[in-house]
Order: structure tokens, then sequence, then C-alpha cells
């Protein structure tokens, strides 16, 4: 009783925040399910149903803060994010063709519950894509991805344009605007290659690789045996 009262008044708090993207700023509201989006805006590539917006906001040529709030939705306590930016003029609504240019390697944050709640985190310093160069007076547009359990993703972004990090226009980093809730935890992602591209179970680097488990496995339930 307690709890789910406690639940729907964070609930309302965070309905009346409206954001999802914190810092620097984001395209809209997109937390939203209508007749044109049955499912939720937010499922949609590539920035969760909003167009390219012209009320740009402004972010270092150096790289700098991103916040948001990754716990809206219900259904999963755990997602990978992903930062991407796009770049250009080539796409449907005149802004970026993709947001295929990694900012950060993703990660998994860890939440404290399946039904939504309430906390931000904060990453102070992304840098800019590998490879890409900037200067003050360029757009680029910044995706924050949240891939759920289930394999879809939610999809929000911020159109900017590049100031030098010093230009008076940009809004200052501080524990208010820049902080990590403890609601949220945080894990690293690691892939474990079973099989390369291109090579055969027979002869390959695989069949070695999974030996050690194959020899292993049976000591584990020959000992389990054993304790039985
Ligand atoms: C742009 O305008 C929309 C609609 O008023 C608003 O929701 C959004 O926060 C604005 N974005 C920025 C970066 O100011
Ligand atoms: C950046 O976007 C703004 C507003 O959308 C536009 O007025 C400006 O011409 C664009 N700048 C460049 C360099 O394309
Ligand atoms: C993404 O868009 C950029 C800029 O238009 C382009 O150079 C790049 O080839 C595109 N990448 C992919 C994977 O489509
Ligand atoms: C801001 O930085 C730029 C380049 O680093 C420099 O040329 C400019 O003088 C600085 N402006 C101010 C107001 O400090
Ligand atoms: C929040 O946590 C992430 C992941 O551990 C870390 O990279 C980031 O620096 C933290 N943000 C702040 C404001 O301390």
């Amino acid at each position: 009783m307690l709890s789910s009262t406690l639940l729907c008044i964070a609930g309302a708090l965070l309905a009346s925040a409206h954001t999802v993207i914190t810092y620097p700023g984001w395209r809209g509201n997109n937390l939203i399910t209508d007749e044109d989006f049955p499912y939720g805006m937010q499922w949609m590539y590539p920035c969760g149903g909003i167009p390219l917006t012209s009320n740009r906001t402004f972010w270092p040529v150096t790289g700098g803060a991103i916040a948001f709030q990754p716990g809206w939705f219900q259904g999963h306590s755990t997602a990978f994010i992903y930062i991407n930016m796009g770049l250009g003029t080539e796409g449907p609504d005149h802004g970026p063709a993709n947001m295929s240019l990694a900012m950060v390697p993703p990660f998994q944050i860890i939440g404290p519950t399946k039904n939504p709640f309430p906390g931000t985190m904060c990453l102070p310093q992304v840098p800019l894509p590998a490879n890409v160069h900037v200067k003050a007076g360029d757009n680029a547009t910044i995706q924050v991805v949240e891939l759920a359990l289930h394999g879809a993703s939610l999809f929000s972004c911020v159109d900017i344009t590049f100031v030098e990090p010093n230009d008076s226009r940009l809004e200052e980093v501080t524990e208010d605007n820049c902080f990590n809730s403890t609601d949220i935890g945080f894990a690293d992602i690691y892939t474990l290659t079973v099989r390369a591209s291109g090579q055969t179970l027979a002869t390959g680097g695989a069949a070695r690789q999974l030996l050690p488990f194959l020899s292993w496995l049976p000591v584990v339930f020959g000992g389990m045996w054993l304790l039985l």
C-alpha cells in the first residue's frame, strides 16, 4: 500500500517534469501515445517521432555533458544505453541521414524496478565521435538510445549548434543539471567471440575455445553428483 502510494507520487513527479534528455535539451516531449503513435512515440527511429527542430541548443566543439532520465517506461529494470551523433542535412527531415556515429561505448543501466523509476544520469564529458571534426556554428543531432530487454529501442534526440567552450550561450554544467541519482546503477558490457566470421567449427579457433568449457562442464556436474 505504502509503496504503491510512493510510486504514484514518483510517477506524478516524473510526469510533470516533461523531459528525458535533461542536458543539453531535447527535441520535445515524445512521451506520448495517441492515434498517430499507438505504440508510443519514443519507439520510432531515429528520434522518437519528432522531426528535426530549429530551436537548437548549444554544445561545445570539444564535447560536453549529456544528462537524461532513463526510467520512464515500465517492463524493464535494465537497459543498454547508446549515445550517437548525426551530421549533415541529407535525411528525410533535412536533418542527419543517420545517427550512426557512436560517441561512447554502449553501457548497461540497472534500475531499481520494472516499473517506471525516477532518476537522472549524466556523463559530464562525452567526446565527439572518432574522426569527427567540427567548428563553431556547425549543426548536429545527439541521439540517446535505450535498448530495452525485449530488443526494441526508445529514441530521444537533441539538435545542437556547436560553440566554443567559453561561449556565454552554453548552459553551465552544474551539480543541479549533471548528476547521477543513486537509483541507477551501471554495468560494462562484454562480448565473448565463440566463433569468428569466416571460421568453420571443425578447423577454426572456436572449437578450441569451446573445449575448455566442454571439459569443465562434466567436472561441475560430477561435483554436484558427488554432493547429492
Ligand atoms: C524546442 O521547442 C520544443 C517545443 O516548444 C520544446 O519542447 C523543446 O524543449 C525545445 N528545445 C530546446 C532545445 O529548447
Ligand atoms: C544550423 O541550424 C540553424 C537552425 O536550424 C540554421 O539556421 C543554420 O543555417 C544551420 N547552420 C549551418 C552551418 O548549416
Ligand atoms: C551516415 O551519414 C553520414 C553523413 O551523411 C554519411 O557520411 C555516412 O556514410 C552514413 N553512414 C551510414 C552507415 O549510413
Ligand atoms: C574563447 O575561446 C576562443 C578559442 O579558444 C578564443 O579565440 C576567444 O578569444 C575566447 N573568447 C573569450 C571571450 O574568452
Ligand atoms: C555517472 O556515472 C557514470 C558511469 O559510472 C560516470 O561515467 C559519470 O562520470 C558519472 N557522472 C557524474 C556526474 O559523476
